[in-house]
């Protein structure tokens, strides 16, 4: 090549790149170290941003959200989920903050269900019932990540196998997560999907506790929430439905119009005893149309965010962190009381193999298990 094709070629690739960086478009994920699990294996920390004033930070352990910061009505920005400073945070805490949730998101009674004429017994680690895949479900579990940006988003793929019998499930599971940030919007979009070798059951999420407001020193009772949802799952005193799906309307889980979270929270309700506030399963109305469907929307007045939650899902946990009790200490010192975060847990339903007549959480060899959420955010007055 001769002296003057390689300077333009130079200066043409400067300016591609220049462009590149201004619009944010082919700028990959930023990745850094987060130490070692107690088991000695490390930990990446992948930083996904946009232009729009959005940054999402993921750990491989677990695939958890760490952070995710978005604008208020004033464009500052602000951390707006709960979560640790350190690994060591993730790995000793027992709240799930940001979590991914598997093999099964929820509660399954007793530990065990049937399949195909096969009773399987699951660890008990929440009373009587198993909890959110068992002793160490995927949010305990250190998973593949790899930047798969594209030219108009920022992208992490983060996989994990489950071996066959790993917390008493059947067949080996082929997870993978997907967390997208778009360039020029400001929503986090996840995709689940999995594959099994053997008949088993799934139902994968993220357990994420938002404060809209930005500070966690503040409860969340004043945010407000609006769930399109007829009816919910009554529980029994451990948090199992009892299989009713049950009409919202005229009780406490009326939230087809907004309404403050804390606006009923204390009521004498049977159900809001059992949860100690709302931690109970949504059931959510369906259009006809399949695909992303608009299910949730929290607004928080003193910030003016605004939290859209989109998914594929036929249910939705929402849980009013009543089981925060101010001893986790989250990032930047804060210790988490009571209600400083709740959750909106895409999913199936609670305790779904003991329950016929809800929405299966079977998978089968040859089938593929796909669900997606999206998180979207903006401001109002
Ligand atoms: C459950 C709560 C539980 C919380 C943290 C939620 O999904 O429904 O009962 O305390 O997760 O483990």
């Amino acid at each position: 090549m001769t002296r003057l094709p390689s300077l333009l070629l130079a200066f043409f690739s400067f300016f591609v790149f220049a462009a590149s960086q201004a619009t944010g478009a082919g700028r990959e994920v930023q990745t850094s170290d987060f130490g070692k699990t107690s088991e000695g294996v490390s930990v990446h920390r992948y930083v996904l941003t946009n232009n729009k004033g959005a940054e999402a930070v993921v750990i491989n352990y677990g695939a958890t959200l760490v952070s995710l910061k978005v604008p208020d009505r004033n464009g500052k920005t602000a951390d707006v989920v709960l979560g640790y400073d350190t690994l060591e945070g993730y790995e000793l805490g027992k709240s799930y903050f940001g979590a991914t949730i598997g093999r099964y998101g929820n509660r399954i009674a007793r530990g065990e269900f049937s399949l195909d004429g096969t009773v399987f017994h699951l660890p008990r680690n929440d009373g009587p019932n198993s909890l959110h895949g068992g002793m160490r479900g995927f949010n305990k579990r250190v998973w593949a990540a790899v930047a798969r940006s594209r030219a108009d988003a920022q992208v992490l793929e983060l996989s994990y196998t489950s071996p066959d019998g790993e917390e008493g499930y059947p067949g080996t599971v082929k997870a993978k997560v997907t967390y997208t940030l778009p360039a020029e919007t400001n929503e986090l979009r996840i995709d689940y999907s999995a594959t099994t070798d053997k008949d088993t059951v799934i139902n994968l999420t993220n357990h994420s506790y938002f404060n809209l407001s930005g500070d966690a020193s503040k409860e969340i009772v004043g945010h407000e929430l609006l769930l399109r949802a007829p009816q919910f799952t009554p529980v029994d005193a451990t948090l199992i439905p009892t299989g009713e799906l049950r009409a919202v309307r005229g009780t406490p889980f009326d939230f087809t119009k907004p309404t403050a979270i804390g606006a009923r929270i204390n009521q004498d309700d049977e159900q809001l005893k059992f949860g100690r506030g709302y931690d109970h399963n949504w059931v959510l109305e369906k259009p006809a149309e399949t695909g992303l469907q608009l299910v949730a929307e929290v607004f928080e007045p003193t910030s003016g965010r605004l939290l859209e939650v989109l998914t594929t899902e036929p249910g939705i946990q929402f849980y009013s962190g009543n089981f925060l009790d101010g001893t986790a200490k989250g990032k930047g010192g804060q210790l988490y009381a009571r209600r400083t975060g709740f959750c909106l847990e895409t999913q199936h339903f609670p305790d779904s193999p003991n329950h016929p007549n809800f929405p299966s959480t079977v998978l089968k060899p040859g089938e593929s298990y796909r669900t997606s959420t999206v998180l979207r955010f903006s401001t109002r007055k």
